[in-house]
C-alpha cells in the first residue's frame, strides 16, 4: 500500500516538474510512464512466489515469458515517434559534402552552373525576342525589368540563407516567426533586418563576442551562443545566412536591441521618441522611419507602441559624426543633426526626436 501512495504521489510531480523544465510532452508522457512501471516492478517484488514448476513446463513458460516482453518492447518501440534517418543523413551530407570537396570539383560545379546560367540566358533571350515580336516595347520601362535576373539571384540566396539557418539549427536557441527555441535561450530575431548591417550579423556568427543582444548580458558573458561557425560554414553560407537575416524586418516583434560590445558604441546611433496627435494623445502602431542623409547609411523603420513610443537603431559610424538624420511618422517629418564624440567610446549615441500627426 505505502508504494503505492509513493508512486500515486510521483505522478503529478514528474508530470509538472517535467513540464516546469519545458521538456516537450512526448518526454512527459514518458517520464509518467517510467514512474508506473518502477511502481508495477516495486508492487511485483512484494507478490507472492510463483508455485516451483518444472521439465518442459518451466521451458515453455519462459519461451512463453520472452515472446510476451518482445511484443511489449516492440509495440511500445513503433509507438514512439521516429526520426527518418534519411533525413538526418542528409543534413549530415549538406554540412560535410562542402568540406570534402576539392578544388578541382569545386570549378567542374562552377562551370556546370555556368553553362547552365548561360543556357537560361540564351532562353530568356529568346523568350524576350518572341515577347518583342507579339507585343513590341515602346517604353524601356515596359520591357523585361533589368533588375530581374539580379533579383531572382537574391531570392536564391535568402533560400540558401535560410537553409543555412536550419541546417546550422540556429533554430534550438532563437525563434522567426514565433519558430524554434522552445525555451527562451536567445533572443527573438524577427526584425534583427532593422537593427544590424549584414557586416555586423557576418561578425556576429563568426565571432560571438563582437556584440550581445540587450537583455542578454547573462548569457553573452557565459558564451552561450556557441563560437564554432567559424569552422563550420564557408563565407558563401556565411553571405547567404546574412543575406537571408536581413530580410527580417518586422517591427512588431520586439527584437532586442544589439549593444556593440566595448568601444562598439562607435557602431550605432539611436534616435526614439515619442508621436502623438494634435491634442497631445499618444499614437499607437505608427510607423516611423529614420533616414540619415549620407550615402551608405541605410533607413530603418520602427512603429510607436501603445504608449506612442518608438526607437530606431541607425548605423552611422564614428566618422560619421554630424550626418542629418530626417524623421518621418505619416505626414509629420523634422530633421536632426547626429553629434557625438568620436573618441567618446562609451556614452550612448542617440537623439530624442517627438512628432506631432
Ligand atoms: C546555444 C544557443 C545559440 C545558438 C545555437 C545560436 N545562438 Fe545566436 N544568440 C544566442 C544568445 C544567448 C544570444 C544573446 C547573447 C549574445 O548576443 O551573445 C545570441 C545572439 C544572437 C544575435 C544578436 C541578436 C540581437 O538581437 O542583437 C544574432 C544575430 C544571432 N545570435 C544569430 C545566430 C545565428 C545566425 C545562429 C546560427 C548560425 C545562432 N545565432 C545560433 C544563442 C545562440
Amino acid at each position: 500500500m505505502r508504494k503505492l501512495i509513493i508512486g500515486v504521489v510521483l505522478l503529478p510531480i514528474t508530470w509538472f516538474a517535467s513540464a516546469a523544465m519545458h521538456f516537450p510532452r512526448v518526454f512527459q508522457v514518458m517520464f509518467v510512464l517510467y514512474v508506473i512501471l518502477g511502481t508495477v516492478v516495486f508492487l511485483l517484488l512484494d507478490a507472492p512466489p510463483v508455485p516451483k514448476i518444472g521439465g518442459w513446463k518451466a521451458g515453455a513458460m519462459l519461451v512463453l515469458f520472452y515472446a510476451l516482453i518482445s511484443g511489449v518492447f516492440v509495440v511500445g518501440a513503433s509507438l514512439l515517434p521516429q526520426y527518418d534517418p534519411t533525413v538526418e543523413k542528409g543534413k549530415i551530407d549538406k554540412i560535410v559534402k562542402p568540406k570534402m570537396e576539392t578544388p578541382e570539383s569545386r570549378h567542374a560545379k562552377l562551370e556546370e552552373l555556368l553553362k547552365k546560367s548561360q543556357e537560361l540566358q540564351a532562353k530568356a533571350d529568346t523568350l524576350t525576342a518572341q515577347l518583342n515580336k507579339i507585343a513590341p516595347v515602346r517604353t524601356p520601362a515596359a520591357g523585361v525589368p533589368s533588375g530581374e535576373p539580379a533579383a531572382a539571384g537574391s531570392q536564391d540566396l535568402v533560400a540558401r540563407g535560410k537553409e543555412v539557418y536550419e541546417l546550422q539549427e540556429c533554430y534550438n536557441c532563437h525563434k522567426i516567426g514565433g519558430k524554434g527555441s522552445v525555451k527562451k535561450r536567445g533572443p527573438v530575431l524577427d526584425n534583427i533586418g532593422n537593427l544590424l548591417t549584414k557586416e555586423d550579423m557576418k561578425k556576429k556568427v563568426f565571432d560571438t563576442a563582437y556584440l550581445y543582444a540587450e537583455g542578454f548580458e547573462k548569457e553573452h558573458k557565459k558564451g552561450l551562443m556557441p563560437d564554432k561557425y567559424k569552422e563550420l560554414m564557408t563565407d558563401e553560407e556565411l553571405d547567404a545566412l546574412a543575406a537571408y537575416l536581413s530580410t527580417l524586418k518586422n517591427p512588431s516583434v520586439e527584437t532586442p536591441k544589439p549593444i556593440f560590445v566595448k568601444s562598439r558604441v562607435d557602431h550605432g546611433f539611436i534616435v526614439y521618441g515619442y508621436v502623438r496627435d494634435k491634442s497631445g494623445k499618444p499614437v499607437a502602431d505608427v510607423p516611423v522611419n529614420a533616414q540619415p542623409l549620407k550615402a551608405g547609411r541605410e533607413a530603418h523603420d520602427g512603429k510607436t507602441n501603445k504608449d506612442g513610443y518608438y526607437e530606431i537603431f541607425l548605423h552611422i559610424h564614428n566618422e560619421d559624426s554630424g550626418t542629418k538624420i530626417v524623421v518621418t511618422a505619416k505626414d509629420a517629418k523634422k530633421e536632426i543633426v547626429a553629434n557625438y564624440n568620436p573618441e567618446d567610446k562609451v556614452t550612448k549615441r542617440q537623439a530624442a526626436v517627438d512628432l506631432v500627426i
